[in-house]
């Protein structure tokens, strides 16, 4: 009980929009109470209760979509599926008036994935509810990140000073924006790497080093982020195949073994292309904290709601 105060005394914010705006002590109070739900010191199934969330996903999502709706349920929370294409979006109305709408019926949580970037931010500022960014077109999708240091953590005791290379389409990917800003304001050295293509003139501002060359990035490396070629938000043809791709950036044992620290981790936030970002033999090796990192989104996720609902 201490302990939930302890944490939620460094929890202001009506709002999770993205990690750039939170601080290393922010960051830190959501690990805490993640580790509370995850060793059961913390009783969450009444947290929630009486509280209605609305899952308002405008873009595809397994993973986000149905860990919130365990979080929700564990909290003892009620979750309601907003589907979009079967909603009054389809026949005018605005995202807006939706969530006034929704919120006329006493929903004050809403749990939002766009396309469009800024779209969750502009909708909190014109909101008492609570938001929570689970995925921003290009920009952030936070607890993605927190559950990836989360996870990171649990496996080497420690954030400050890992070498960590995050590999693939980082042009695209929400998910390495908020792991860059997570990651350095943890402490971590971060590397960039892929085709130049991928490559983000803003984060290469941020990470300790860009590279095309994936051998020589891996050196000394503590842990690697794959990331999946995101093919939905691609604008022009790619000039390299999967097979090419996968020659030159995709993760093996092999490269590992021959490049990395011995005990590297890997880590990917999925959907995961097999053979093409990485081996199927990698991915499910002793190496590989994916499905952990799964595991753990619910108790982040829980954490967040959990801090969000005690600010109310
Ligand atoms: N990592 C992630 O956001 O997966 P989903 O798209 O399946 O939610």
């Amino acid at each position: 009980m201490n302990s939930q105060k302890d944490s939620s005394a460094r929890w202001t914010r009506k709002d999770l929009l993205g990690l750039k705006d939170l601080s290393a002590e922010e960051i830190s109070a959501i690990f805490k109470r993640a580790a509370q739900f995850q060793k059961g010191l913390s009783s969450p199934q009444t947290q929630l209760k009486g509280e209605y969330a609305a899952l308002l996903f405008l873009e595809p999502s397994t993973r986000t979509r149905m860990s919130f709706e365990v979080a929700l349920t564990n909290l003892g929370g009620h979750t309601l599926i907003f589907s979009p294409q079967v909603s009054s979006l389809e026949k005018g109305e605005t995202l807006l008036d939706t969530v006034k709408n929704l919120e006329a019926m006493g929903i004050h949580f809403f749990i939002l994935r766009s396309r469009e970037n800024g779209l969750i931010r502009e909708l909190s500022q014109k909101s008492s509810s609570s938001f929570i960014n689970a995925g921003d077109g290009t920009n952030e999708h936070p607890t993605q990140a927190l559950l990836d240091l989360f996870t990171l953590k649990e496996a080497k005791g420690k954030i400050e000073g890992l070498k960590v290379v995050i590999v693939g389409d980082i042009l695209h990917s929400r998910v390495a924006r908020s792991n860059v800003f997570a990651l350095k304001k943890l402490g971590a050295r971060v590397i960039l790497c892929g085709p130049k293509e991928f490559l983000s003139d803003d984060l290469r501002a941020l990470a300790d080093e860009t590279s095309e060359n994936l051998n020589h990035s891996l050196k000394g490396a503590d842990a690697v982020i794959a990331l999946r070629i995101q093919q939905e938000r691609l604008e022009a043809r790619l000039h390299f195949t999967a097979q090419d791709y996968f020659k030159n950036f995709g993760l093996t044992e092999e490269r590992l073994k021959k490049y990395a620290s011995s005990n590297c981790v890997v880590l990917h936030p999925g959907p995961i292309n097999r053979e093409v970002e990485i081996s199927s033999q990698l991915a499910d090796s002793p190496r590989s904290l994916i499905l952990k990192q799964v595991s753990n989104g619910v108790f982040i996720r829980m954490a967040v709601l959990s801090l969000l609902r005690l600010k109310k």
